[in-house]
């Protein structure tokens, strides 16, 4: 870990017990967003938005005052930020609140993770082409690909950042240009990269881009939220409409509230909200360069590891992939190894296909049940990946010939 102030593991009690190599799924919350939870729920538990009593005015100041601090963090203006429960419900906000038209064409890698390619593929049943480009053996897309299945009907491109399945990075700047020449819609999925990495959205120039709050940015499970530009927001139907989405209502009609209040019909998860405000906090007073280093650092550590051992296949290129080393011990079923390193030595790293079945495909690994996926943080150790390192070649001696 590099020097930091923040002595994360401390934090994180969960630690103690496990070594945890699946941050890809969910990272474990760290104590001082759970604090700022607590300090909601003891001290001024009430809706945002709504009542006038002090303590409602104070959760109001605080929901927005996270909105504030997120925003600065990824580059633009708060207004800009559409709080949703994870990175899914943003991806489908923007799937089904754009109004397309039959012979649209949308344009997505067939590397996605199911939440940035079904929501897409549903729209088949509206007459919406999808133009499924192939990744090379490595899992990325070559930007040249994208620019060729452009044509007069695509209205969107849609890619991750980084794949959940793969840990490899896509050519996003490249992707961005190529949509913004054309008059195209872009949107990223940001899953794997929000909080890994550092995040610009206004010098990458994406349309929308998709982010989850309890993964890299330390917030808590049950929190994301919808980036979109200010320019294109006017394309964008809300999808929950009720409580806090009107500004009026007379006889048979109403009238839209400003963004982003007219997209977050409801009660929204206010104390989720204000523990991802002190985790974007958290996560500053660590230094995302820190944490981007020491993530490489450990991502290498663990290629090297699983790559010294003779019956591996790993899935990305070792100079292209960030955060995720994705394998197989051949011929043996992905959970199979899973298991094994949780029972031997509590190590819990995530099996199967990810969610993503068609980067499995693509990967080949469909058969043997997926891959076996490991994913690190700040918080990991390089003793941690040491011991995953061992403990693997000792079950792979086991399945060996
Ligand atoms: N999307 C998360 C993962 O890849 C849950 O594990």
């Amino acid at each position: 870990m590099e020097d930091s102030n923040i002595d994360i593991r401390a934090d994180i009690p969960l630690l103690e017990n496990v070594i945890y190599l699946d941050a890809a799924s969910t990272t474990p919350t760290p104590k001082p967003v759970v604090n700022a939870m607590c300090d909601y729920f003891n001290n001024y538990n009430s809706n945002t938005g709504r009542g006038a009593y002090r303590i409602a005015v104070k959760s109001t100041n605080e929901f927005e005052g996270a909105r504030s601090k997120i925003s600065k963090f990824i580059g633009c203006k708060p207004s800009e930020i559409i709080f949703t429960k994870n990175t899914t419900e943003a991806i489908n906000l923007v799937a089904n609140g754009l109004n397309f038209k039959k012979g649209d064409s949308i344009i997505v890698p067939n590397i996605e993770h199911h939440s940035n390619f079904i929501p897409w593929l549903n729209l088949k049943k509206k007459g919406i082409d999808l133009n499924i480009i192939n990744a090379d053996k490595y899992g990325v897309i070559d930007s040249a690909d994208v620019e060729a299945a452009v044509d007069n009907n695509t209205k969107l491109i849609t890619t991750t950042h980084i794949s959940n399945a793969i840990g490899s990075v896509q050519p996003i700047n490249e992707i961005a240009k190529i949509a913004d020449e054309n008059n195209i819609l872009y949107h990223i999925d940001a899953a794997q990269s929000a909080g890994h990495i550092m995040f610009d959205v206004k010098k990458i120039k994406a349309d929308f881009v998709s982010f989850p709050g309890h993964k890299g940015l330390f917030g808590p499970v049950g929190t994301g939220f919808l980036y979109c530009d200010e320019k294109s927001v006017e394309k964008l139907k809300p999808m929950n409409l009720g409580g806090g989405t009107v500004t009026n209502v007379i006889g048979g009609s109403f009238e839209f509230e400003d963004v982003p209040a007219r997209f977050e019909g409801g009660t929204q998860n206010i104390a989720g909200v204000i523990g991802l405000g002190a985790a974007v906090d958290y996560l500053k007073n660590i230094g995302i360069d820190k944490v981007e280093k020491h993530s490489k650092k450990l991502t290498s550590q663990l290629f090297q590891e699983i790559n010294s051992i003779d019956n591996t296949i790993i899935y990305g290129n070792p100079e292209n992939i960030y955060g995720i080393v994705s394998f197989n011990i051949d011929g043996v079923n992905a959970h199979d190894i899973a298991k094994i390193l949780d029972e031997l030595k509590n190590i819990c790293v995530r099996s199967g296909h990810h969610c993503a079945i068609p980067a499995i495909r693509h990967m080949g690994s469909y058969e043997l049940g997926g891959s076996v996926r490991t994913s690190v943080h700040y918080y990991n150790t390089s003793e941690e990946i040491q011991i995953f390192g061992e403990t693997l070649r000792e079950i792979s001696k086991f399945f060996g010939d």
